[in-house]
């Protein structure tokens, strides 16, 4: 559903609920309650135009309301089409005034016409999870890029695109790494995805995790709240990873560690907190396992799809009469 020049979401009458969900989670986030009392009586971003493509949550939602009432002329679209939540959108518009461009699960097409929309804002701050507004910007936008103050990135991955742009001598404006943060990659992506990750698997399949293998691929700072959620639960942890110092970490940590495509024939769910290799993934798939990633919108051997969004926060979208097929459950 589009409406006009404000957005385009799935259901704007689905307004209220989203913002009683976003006043409920406004409860747990006392930290940018204070920031948002100051940012109203200080205006820091009166007249500054920011662009922001971040998961469309209750928690972004927060954010967005107090750079909003720090005077920020502001948009948003969604940096992952599945973790969307619909009511949250279309309360961003008719409640809060903040254009807002996310459907949730559309289409690649869909996504790239609403990045492009947020840029037609002429932002000079940029927010992104995945650099894909930045990236847009250095390649079918760079006009845009003379009024462009700086950005800010706030994953692991979207660092990783802006530090090989920046060794390149190709990204032309300065972004901070909020990923690099402390308080950002200790809690956010260590508690906030290793429970999101767990809570998809548990919402979406039913099955108990007591006495299941699981593999995580990838021990880093995601991997390690995987594992460790995934431990307390009764699985029996593999860890597979490529750094060392990182697996004999994992190792000491009590789990077993061994190659990827070891891993793949003996675990019973698969979850990835790196970039996946498609060689892993056809092995998994070939035994027709579970499978799911940190940050891609991955399909299901059985049929469905798995995304987790951050704090907590998850989507999924699995078609359950082929998942109750699949010989795991
Ligand atoms: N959806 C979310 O809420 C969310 C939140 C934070 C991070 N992320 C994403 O999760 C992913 C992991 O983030 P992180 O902060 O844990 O990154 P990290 O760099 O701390 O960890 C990644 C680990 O994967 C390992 N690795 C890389 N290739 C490998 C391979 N082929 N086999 C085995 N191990 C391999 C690396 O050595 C590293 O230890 C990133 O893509 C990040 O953007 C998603």
């Amino acid at each position: 559903m589009t409406t006009s020049m404000r957005g385009d979401v799935k259901d704007i009458s689905l307004a209220p609920r989203g913002k009683g969900r976003i006043e409920w989670s406004a409860k747990e986030m006392p930290v940018l309650r204070l920031i948002r009392e100051r940012f109203t009586q200080d205006q820091p971003l009166k007249g500054v135009r920011m662009s922001g493509c971040l998961h469309i949550t209750t928690e972004t939602a927060n954010l967005a309301i107090t750079l909003k009432a720090g005077g920020a002329d502001l948009n948003l679209c969604a940096s992952n089409p599945l973790s969307t939540q619909d009511d949250v959108a279309a309360a961003l518009i008719s409640e809060y005034g903040i254009p807002t461009f996310a459907i949730k699960g559309e289409d690649e097409q869909t996504y790239y016409r609403h990045i492009n929309a947020v840029l037609d804002h002429k932002p000079n701050m940029t927010m992104d999870d995945g650099c894909d507004l930045v990236s847009t910007l250095h390649t079918t936008r760079t006009e845009l890029i003379p009024s462009i103050i700086g950005g800010m990135e706030e994953t692991t991955t979207g660092v990783i695109r802006l530090r090989s742009m920046e060794r390149d001598g190709v990204l032309r404006f300065p972004v901070l790494a909020v990923n690099e943060s402390d308080t950002k990659h200790l809690f956010d992506n260590r508690y906030g995805t290793g429970q999101s990750s767990i809570d998809a698997i548990i919402r979406s399949t039913n099955i108990l995790l007591a006495g299941r293998t699981i593999v995580v691929f990838g021990y880093g700072w995601c991997g390690r709240g995987v594992a460790s959620r995934a431990h307390g639960m009764g699985a029996n942890v593999i860890v597979t990873e490529v750094d060392p110092v990182r697996a004999l970490e994992a190792v000491m940590d009590g789990y077993r560690v061994m190659a990827g495509i070891e891993a793949a024939e003996v675990g019973d769910i698969f979850i990835s907190m790196m970039r996946s290799t498609s060689r892993h993934w056809k092995r998994c798939r070939s035994r027709n396992a579970a499978y799911a990633t940190s940050s891609m919108s991955t399909p299901m051997p059985t049929g469905g799809r798995f995304t987790c969004s951050p704090r907590g926060v998850l989507s999924i979208s699995l078609r359950r009469k082929a998942i109750r097929r699949a010989s795991w459950i």
